[in-house]
């Protein structure tokens, strides 16, 4: 083997074993979840606050240069998507520390956002509201801290510190969403309700803009699912009411006559880290009664209620039937409805006809070889028939 083929293949072997650590969980991996005491609550919910503001950039204000070479695309952006097709492998740092646990985190997190350019505290929505201040009694003061968001975020947007550059960035918000959105899934407490206003989505100034609904921070979650997580249901950067969403609704498109039209993100149906990462998100949707929403098909699927819900029937005298929608309980054999009683009550001929043929024939000598014999033979009188009207060149010469 030549020095050139030795030096390749230790080449591979090292790319091999440095890609281990940062490449994706492979099922479900045991991350501590129980670190969520609320001791902390100073910083925590600051650092939240923070992350969040920060991931939301990168929701709606960047995108994958990898794909896209601008972003005038509106699918280019995380609103519309998570990265598709999801990154080829983890920031390895924002993977070591989320992957420990929450605060770990979002410490870290934090800890990186300080040293960015463009940060909550300098928008000017977030400072107008740490101000008290209104348009028409502070526009000077407004128009000054405006200029100065504006800057910082172009900024920001040109000189991407303290990454390595753009892609770096990238990889590092996407990775931190993937996992901030998980622990959403998760339900961690200090995620829960924001406190605040979680619509701001660092275009600085502001004027008059409807909140979106989607980041009511009343809500427990809301904020949180906004700024970490993909709307599959309604892929919009901005939207002020739930009919809004309706026409671009994707999760529309696979509808069935038995769908109604609201579907849901459901955050317990969404908790598998590599599915987050993959992108497979499983929505809800309203279904007619009788029919509930599965995700691996995109439509409503008919429920069997005779398998999902027990005694649904009368075990002893019915019979559950599954139709389309809904299902059916029929008498069994024996029984008959009765109109009166509404059940199914014993069917008295069909028990003296029983009692009449079982005292007439015992039932002992039905398995006598004579009648197993005769039933044969009748048997074969039929198929001898059946088969002759078919194919009558096969009897002719015996018959
Ligand atoms: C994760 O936890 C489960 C149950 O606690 C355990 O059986 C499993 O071995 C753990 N997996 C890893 C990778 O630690
Ligand atoms: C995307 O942009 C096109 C035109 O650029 C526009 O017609 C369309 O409505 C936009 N879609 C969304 C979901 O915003
Ligand atoms: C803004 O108003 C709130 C109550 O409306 C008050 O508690 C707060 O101190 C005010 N902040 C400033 C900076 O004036
Ligand atoms: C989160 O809470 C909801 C409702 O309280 C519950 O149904 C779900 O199982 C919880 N999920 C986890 C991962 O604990
Ligand atoms: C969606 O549901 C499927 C089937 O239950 C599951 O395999 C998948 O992990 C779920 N997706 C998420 C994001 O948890």
């Amino acid at each position: 083997m030549s020095m050139l083929m030795w030096i390749c293949l230790i080449a591979v072997w090292a790319l091999l074993v440095s890609t281990e650590g940062q490449g994706f969980i492979d099922d479900d991996s045991n991350v501590s979840l129980d670190v969520d005491n609320r001791d902390d609550d100073s910083w925590t919910s600051e650092a939240v606050l923070d992350v969040a503001f920060y991931l939301r950039l990168y929701k709606f204000n960047d995108f994958d240069r990898r794909y896209y070479l601008k972003s005038d695309k509106n699918s280019s952006y995380f609103y519309a998507q998570f990265p598709v097709p999801p990154l080829i492998s983890f920031h390895w740092e924002v993977y070591e520390k989320c992957s420990e646990n929450v605060l770990t985190c979002l410490k870290y997190l934090q800890d990186v956002i300080s040293d960015t350019q463009f940060q909550r505290i300098s928008s000017t929505v977030h400072v107008m509201r740490q101000m008290n201040w209104t348009m028409e009694k502070n526009s000077n003061m407004i128009r000054m801290v405006n200029d100065e968001c504006l800057r910082l975020k172009m900024s920001d947007w040109e000189k991407p510190v303290p990454f390595r550059g753009p892609l770096d960035r990238f990889r590092w918000r996407v990775t931190a969403s993937y996992f901030m959105c998980w622990y959403t899934m998760q339900n961690i407490s200090l995620l829960s309700v924001f406190n605040e206003p979680c619509d701001d989505i660092g275009e600085c100034y502001r004027a008059e803009e409807l909140p979106d609904f989607r980041a009511d921070n009343k809500l427990p979650y809301q904020c949180a699912l906004y700024s970490f997580c993909p709307d599959p249901c309604c892929p919009l950067r901005r939207v002020t009411a739930p009919e809004e969403c309706h026409d671009v609704n994707p999760c529309r498109h696979t509808m069935t006559e038995a769908t109604e039209k609201s579907c849901k993100f459901v955050r317990n149906q969404n908790t598998r880290l590599p599915s987050v990462i993959y992108n497979e998100w499983n929505v809800s949707c309203a279904c007619t009664a009788g029919y509930e929403y599965d995700s691996r098909y995109g439509a409503c699927i008919d429920i069997n209620e005779c398998a999902t819900v027990s005694d649904i029937c009368d075990k002893n005298s019915e019979i559950c039937i599954n139709l389309r929608g809904h299902h059916k309980c029929i008498c069994r054999w024996g029984f008959t409805w009765s109109t009166d009683q509404r059940i199914c009550v014993t069917d008295t001929a069909v028990k003296r006809a029983e009692i009449r043929f079982a005292s007439r024939n015992d039932f002992n000598s039905v398995k006598t070889s004579t009648s197993i014999a005769a039933s044969t033979n009748s048997i074969w009188t039929i198929v001898k028939n059946i088969w002759h009207r078919h194919s009558p060149s096969l009897f002719r010469s015996g018959s």
